[in-house]
């Protein structure tokens, strides 16, 4: 069964095509970040206009790179949540005005559902079952992954969300938006432990996440530094340094914590701070010792893109779901709401 995938639910618009016998053909990305950047984050009316600049685009191109006619695709996965309601309904509405006109089934796709099952297009997939460690600009949670549509939620954050610590704590900085990845790439010219960050919530037993306070103990060190005159390049590397290792220490504890709990021995990565190296380093290094290995997507399917849409669609169309002509689409939707493929 051939599928094309489509991401619309932030400020990329990601177009793939899977193929269940032969894997992903192709796909392509726009990203937005440059029309956000000049406002600090994203602005979800811009974001909606783009996706419908971008989407036919973005198709043509895929079909174009895959040799194929719209007529040989069997189906069209759209994400119909979590995200931001006039964005899903770009790409839902034309998703499903496809599938319409080329006869052909259409189904929504949980957002991180697609991040979870990112690594599943890589060449040593994991097996079920597995924890997840979700973590993006939106969500930090543990999820137990029993099967496709069996998650079961393990912790979670009560406050920011890894990857929106990371942007805020880059705003902080002045390293613009978005901030993850400028932030890591400052980090690594860092020198370790001129300035230490606390590892929120990991000394008492439990799985849940809070960055507020981290966010909060590194604006402490950026006023002290400011008054100083003090916060020149290495010392701003010096505390993407240390905010960092806070940051990634606390997901490497609580992973550990949670795979003996559950008593686990696979670990997927996934969603954009999943691209992060040195959580990839730490997490191979550390998980040696539980006998236990990491799995993630190449770091451009760590981001959002449509290839984890055209395949987590996939697998539930090849079991005969979809939906109805209706658009529906759920800008907060909990993981566990969902079932396995079918059902
Ligand atoms: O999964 P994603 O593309 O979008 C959401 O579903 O939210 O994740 C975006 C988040 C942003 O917060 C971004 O700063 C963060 O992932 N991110 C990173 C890195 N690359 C992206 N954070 C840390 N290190 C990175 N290399
Ligand atoms: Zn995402």
């Amino acid at each position: 069964m051939r599928v094309l995938g489509i991401e619309s639910s932030c400020d990329e618009t990601g177009v793939a095509i899977y193929d269940s016998e032969h894997g992903l053909l192709a796909d392509a990305l726009f990203s937005q970040v440059e029309m956000h950047a000049k406002y600090g984050g994203v602005v979800p009316e811009l974001a909606s206009r783009d996706h419908v600049r971008k989407l036919l685009p973005l198709v043509r191109e895929v079909l174009e790179k895959a040799g194929l006619a719209p007529s040989d695709l069997d189906g069209v996965a759209y994400t119909s949540g979590p995200g931001l309601i006039g964005a899903l309904l770009v790409g839902a509405s034309t998703a499903r005005a496809m599938a319409m006109a080329w006869d052909v089934p259409a189904v929504g796709v949980h957002h991180m559902e697609g991040h979870l099952l990112a690594p599943m297009l890589e060449e040593n997939p994991p097996e079920f079952p597995f924890l997840a460690l979700l973590v993006s600009g939106g969500h930090t949670q543990l999820v137990r992954v029993d099967g496709i549509g069996k998650y079961r939620l393990m912790g979670e954050s009560m406050d920011d969300a890894a990857g929106e610590a990371f942007d805020k704590t880059a705003k902080m900085l002045g390293l613009g938006y978005p901030g993850g990845p400028r932030l890591a790439a400052l980090a690594e010219k860092g020198v370790p432990g001129r300035f230490t960050f606390p590892r929120p919530m990991t000394t008492k037993p439990g799985l849940d996440f809070s960055f507020s306070g981290l966010k909060t103990a590194v604006l402490n060190a950026v006023t002290e530094c400011q008054q100083k005159g003090d916060l020149d390049e290495q010392t701003q590397a010096d505390i993407c340094h240390a905010f960092q290792e806070a940051v990634v220490d606390t997901l490497v504890i609580k992973c550990k914590r949670a795979l003996k709990e559950a008593r686990l021995s696979r670990l997927v990565i996934a969603g954009g701070v999943s691209a992060n190296k040195h959580l990839r380093a730490r997490l191979e290094t550390e998980l040696k010792s539980l006998k236990a290995s990491v799995f993630y997507a190449r770091p451009q399917f760590c981001t959002d893109n449509g290839a984890m849409i055209a395949y987590a669609g996939c697998q539930r169309l090849v079991a005969g779901e979809h939906q109805d002509l209706e658009v529906v689409v759920r800008p907060r939707w909990p993981l566990s709401e969902l079932s396995a493929p079918g059902q």
